[in-house]
């Protein structure tokens, strides 16, 4: 089957007035400051995380590649097909690869990566070219609004599988996880699955070196996120008066990532008319990396209307994929 490789997109002004838009009600929100986590992966910050996953005290990502390794055939010999594939965010694609290449044994597969940055989609449609019998149309949209575009798109009996890797669900605060599943989940149809990659709770210090590495990579993937908003809403952030900070936090179950002011400053974000004053060691909180529990899990499933249908579990860093079906 021929390669095709289409993006549907949203205009660069309306992504820049939206990310104006987002940064000023975060920064002038009263008590703790925040700035969505999805701000951190611009070109530089994805080149960062891409450092990020081969650091060894960061585990997430080369164990959650090592289960696929090993299971990605029985995974995907436990779906229904033809099966069509959209995949929330994109990564490099090393993950999705050895799915797609286990599913060309037995069909020719279309594969919709859906991902707000359009350098990420280029990588992956780079990086996936070569396997055989896979079509690429990548949708450069919100997660949810590109789902709903690929489930319209599907002929009758065709069954969807929704990859979600990387315990990218983690990074939702609060109860916007389990939100996002049940709404995800409403834009499937009954039979149709959902792979989730999940990190699993583990030690303290082991969260916090794989947060807060000794080489500081972590450190700049954070700092970056205020060079962005100088960049591209001319602020004038002194990023040498901030410093990065990752905490655990024991009531949510989840690794905090901070940006703390070194000093009492003022900053101004000309493109989102703000001004923003600062404490000394007064944060703006950047991510939340929520970690999981095997009965999380099973509640969380059954709450968004999934059957949990199998799992693969790595013990040694704690990391599982789970197979979800939509009941
Ligand atoms: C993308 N996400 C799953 C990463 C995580 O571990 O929560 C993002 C990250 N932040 C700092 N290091 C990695």
């Amino acid at each position: 089957m021929d390669k095709v490789a289409r993006t549907a997109k949203l205009t660069p002004a309306a992504l820049l007035s939206q990310f104006a838009l987002e940064v000023s009600a975060g920064l002038a929100k009263p008590g703790q400051k925040e700035l969505p986590s999805k701000y951190l992966y611009d070109s530089v910050g994805s080149a960062l995380f891409e450092v990020i996953c081969a650091l060894p005290e960061y585990g997430l990502t080369r164990t959650e590649e090592h289960l696929l390794q090993l299971h990605a055939r029985e995974i995907v010999d436990q779906l229904p097909r033809p099966v069509v594939v959209a995949e929330l965010g994109s990564g490099t694609g090393r993950k999705t690869r050895l799915l797609l290449e286990a599913l060309s044994r037995w069909q020719s597969t279309w594969y919709h990566p859906i991902e707000i940055s359009p350098s990420a989609l280029a990588v992956l449609r780079r990086e996936l070219r070569d396997i055989n019998s896979i079509s690429i149309v990548g949708f450069e949209r919100e997660y949810l609004d590109g789902l709903r575009e690929v489930a319209a798109r599907r002929s009758p009996g065709e069954h969807l599988l929704v990859l979600f890797l990387g315990s990218t669900i983690g990074n939702f605060d609060g109860s916007a996880g389990s939100d996002f599943l049940c709404n995800l989940r409403q834009m499937l149809q009954a039979g149709d699955s959902l792979l989730l990659g999940t990190d699993m709770l583990k030690p303290r210090q082991t969260l916090i070196s794989a947060y807060d590495d000794p080489i500081g990579v972590t450190a700049a993937f954070n700092l970056n996120l205020l060079a962005r908003i100088n960049r591209e809403l001319g602020a004038d952030f002194q990023l040498q008066q901030f410093e990065h900070l990752a905490v655990f936090n024991e009531r949510t179950r989840s690794v905090e990532m901070h940006l703390r002011s070194r000093s009492r400053q003022k900053v101004a974000v000309p493109e989102a008319s703000i001004s923003i004053h600062f404490e000394k060691d007064e944060t703006i909180w950047t991510e939340s990396s929520h970690k999981y529990s095997q009965d999380e899990l099973i509640s969380l499933a059954r709450h968004a209307g999934f059957r949990p249908e199998a799992q693969w579990m790595d013990h040694s860093w704690g990391f599982a994929e789970n197979l979800w079906i939509a009941q």
